[in-house]
């Protein structure tokens, strides 16, 4: 018997459109000796679809196909299996009953363990990070937090609220006074560049704070890194075993790596995602100009190669998780700068380098995937408890009864 994979992608965020590109990518390199796919579209307006045309990209031009061909479901649990429900109709049938769940989804809302959230509250088996490495894996003031606590190498920083900046601008001036500028001023939870600005001196501080405190209201500042060579790495296993892949320097034309850089890069064919006005390389994350392996110092490499398995490991990361890295090239000093736990394209050109092509990496993430479940039903959720028996008696002599009367 196959088992039924039910990719999940798209969702609330700005990285919708990279979302759809990356789930196909991997819906169409999925072992189909093994694996049944069922791809699972979550729009912008939070509706569920399921449907074959979903792993056509021609699909996401006309979103009237998807509403004529594909159903409208909800995924929840029904007699012992997960099921994708009709929402709609006299009959609300079952559409399709799946095994396992694969997110292939990028940015808030739906990578940031909001998702994850729900899928482990209906119980389903899924690929990647459980709820608290997703959570902690999307806001940058958490990740750096807990990877300072686990001696980590990052850039200095500080992080606050927008109310604190509102209520007292002259605070925060102080609190970034600490840094040497220039300093990048970011967003927490955004992704993809969005909102974030360079700032070479103070008394241009608070325009990019202005610019960043429109997308979140968590701010983080910190110092910029000189002589930037840009390098990931993906890290692929659980909190108990992990591999690295093949290494990467990521090349940009502006100061600081764009949503255009990312993802308008050299592809070919483009998608205009459904409801959007972005125009995204079909080739997604594959599209961005690299040098593939890096040209590195042979200590510089095995210092990344360290350090991102111990970032993995430190925020309890499961399946395939890139992690980013800024060099100076002048003084090779390392630095972390975060972690996707959800890469565009899941970084199969990495792995792909390091002869795990992408159907291979699909393969062990989803068994990963099956560990960690199995692992996390093995422990106790429950234990045995006379508290409820015991409020119902005091309710019942009490008076609880007349209350409710
Ligand atoms: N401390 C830094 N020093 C120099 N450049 C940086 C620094 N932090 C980020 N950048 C640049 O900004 C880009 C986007 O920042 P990043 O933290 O990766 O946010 P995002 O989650 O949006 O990708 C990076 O790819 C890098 O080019
Ligand atoms: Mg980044």
């Amino acid at each position: 018997m196959k088992i039924k994979v039910g990719v999940i992608f798209g969702g609330e965020s700005v990285e919708h459109e990279v979302s759809i590109i990356s789930a196909i990518q991997a819906m169409n390199k999925m072992d189909l000796e093994k694996y049944e796919v069922v791809p699972i579209y979550i729009t912008k307006d939070r509706e569920w679809y399921t449907g074959e045309i979903l792993k056509d990209i021609e699909t996401y031009s006309d979103f009237d196909l998807i509403k004529k061909y594909c159903a409208n479901v909800v995924l929840y649990y029904k007699n012992g299996s997960y099921v994708l429900q009709k929402k709609n109709g006299l009959f609300k049938s079952v559409v399709k009953d799946i095994d396992i769940a694969f997110p292939v989804v990028h940015g808030t809302n739906v990578e940031d363990g909001v998702l994850q959230g729900y899928l482990q509250t209906i119980g389903i088996p899924f690929v990647g990070s459980n709820v608290y490495a997703s959570v902690v894996g999307q806001d940058k003031a958490f990740m750096k937090d807990v990877w300072k606590s686990a001696d980590i190498p990052m850039t200095k920083y500080v992080w606050f609220y927008d109310v604190d900046y509102k209520e007292d601008k002259d605070a925060v001036l102080k609190m970034v006074s600490k840094l040497k500028y220039p300093v990048i001023v970011k967003p927490a939870c955004t992704g993809s560049s969005v909102g974030i600005s360079v700032c070479d001196k103070e008394d241009k501080l608070f325009e990019s704070i202005d610019e960043a405190i429109q997308y979140d209201s968590k701010i983080v500042v910190e110092e910029v890194v000189k002589n930037l060579k840009e390098v990931n790495i993906a890290v692929m296993g659980n909190y108990e075993r992990q591999k690295v892949s093949e290494i990467e320097e990521v090349l940009s034309a502006n100061k600081f790596l764009t949503f255009d850089d990312k993802y308008i890069g050299g592809g070919k064919g483009k998608v205009k995602g459904a409801k959007s006005s972005k125009t995204v390389s079909s080739k997604g994350m594959a599209s961005t100009n690299r040098k593939l392996p890096a040209e590195l110092d042979p200590k510089v490499r095995s210092k990344v190669e360290d350090i991102a398995v111990r970032a993995f490991k430190a925020l309890g990361s499961s399946g395939n998780s890139r992690i980013d890295f800024l060099i100076d090239d002048k003084t090779n000093e390392v630095y972390i700068n975060e972690i996707n736990s959800i890469p565009g394209s899941l970084a199969f050109y990495l792995w792909d380098a390091k002869d795990i092509n992408f159907t291979s990496l699909l393969d062990e993430m989803i068994q990963i995937g099956i560990k960690d479940y199995k692992k996390r039903v093995s422990k106790t959720h429950s234990f045995e408890s006379n508290i409820l028996q015991g409020f119902a008696a005091n309710a019942g002599t009490k008076g609880m009864k007349g209350k409710l009367k």
